[in-house]
């Protein structure tokens, strides 16, 4: 998956492009990202990417032209090899549509992506009628620029991409994927401070251990993300598919 990455700091992506498993998906070409920093499209001596509200109030906005300069030059380097299909663009954003994993999915059966990472008080609501086709929050709070935004978005696509995580089961188990949480796991030792693994597990019954944990992803759902499920009607899909 091709995705190019508006910011102004792209240094910041080192934190997903040298770590772990995204490290290795994009090594293995699996996701390849390339940056494009307004700061490069300015034209003045002071290469400035900022600019004042109209209307005043606290803050600055980026500035429009070097944004959509950078927007431009993302946009092209993708449609030349796009074979007709569509790329859109996504700005991060507070006011977007809050990611899940549903759209997390949606955006992995992509081939190819413009991310859009705001900074200072946002961006003219030109750019974002003009350039933009949709939007997309990691929550309802407020940070302080795109970035950490867009290495969430593309960390959590970056998984779903065929290969990238070695035991693809892994990822089908996830939480969410299923529509519910994941069950509760443990590792060695047997008993750690008086509290003994399930015997279940221990059991080698895969038939009881998978009964077992699907039984505890129904508990942890409907206590911790009640909103997750119509209890009742999980409990009836899943022991549909079993
Ligand atoms: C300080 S915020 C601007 C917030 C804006 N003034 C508002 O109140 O809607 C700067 C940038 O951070 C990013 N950002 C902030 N919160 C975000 C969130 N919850 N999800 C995605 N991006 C976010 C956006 O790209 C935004 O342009």
């Amino acid at each position: 998956m091709l995705i190019n990455i508006v910011t102004l700091f792209p240094e910041m992506f080192s934190a997903i492009t040298d770590c772990g498993v995204t490290s290795r998906a994009v090594s293995e070409g699996l996701i390849n990202l390339r940056f494009f920093n307004p700061r490069e499209f300015a034209k003045d001596k002071h290469r400035t990417v900022d600019d004042k509200p109209y209307g005043g109030g606290p803050g600055m906005l980026m500035k429009i032209e070097p944004l959509v300069a950078a927007i431009k030059s993302a946009k092209d380097g993708l449609i030349e090899n796009a074979n007709g299909q569509s790329v859109k663009v996504a700005y991060l954003s507070p006011q977007g549509k809050v990611l899940d994993q549903a759209g997390v999915e949606e955006i992995a059966s992509r081939d190819r992506l413009v991310l859009l990472c705001g900074r200072y008080q946002g961006i003219d609501q030109r750019v974002i009628d003009q350039e933009v086709d949709e939007e997309w929050s990691v929550g309802d709070f407020v940070i302080s620029g795109g970035e950490l935004a867009a290495m969430i978005l593309v960390d959590a696509v970056t998984r779903l991409q065929p290969g990238a995580i070695g035991d693809k089961d892994s990822v089908s188990q996830d939480s969410f994927s299923n529509g519910l949480l994941h069950w509760p796991e443990y590792t060695k030792p047997k008993v750690f401070n008086n509290r003994s693994v399930p015997s279940v597990l221990l059991s080698g019954d895969h038939k009881a251990i998978q009964e077992w944990r699907l039984e505890q992803s129904l508990v942890v759902t409907s206590n911790k993300r009640p909103d997750l499920m119509n209890e009742e009607d999980q409990s009836k899909k899943h022991s549909r598919s079993k």
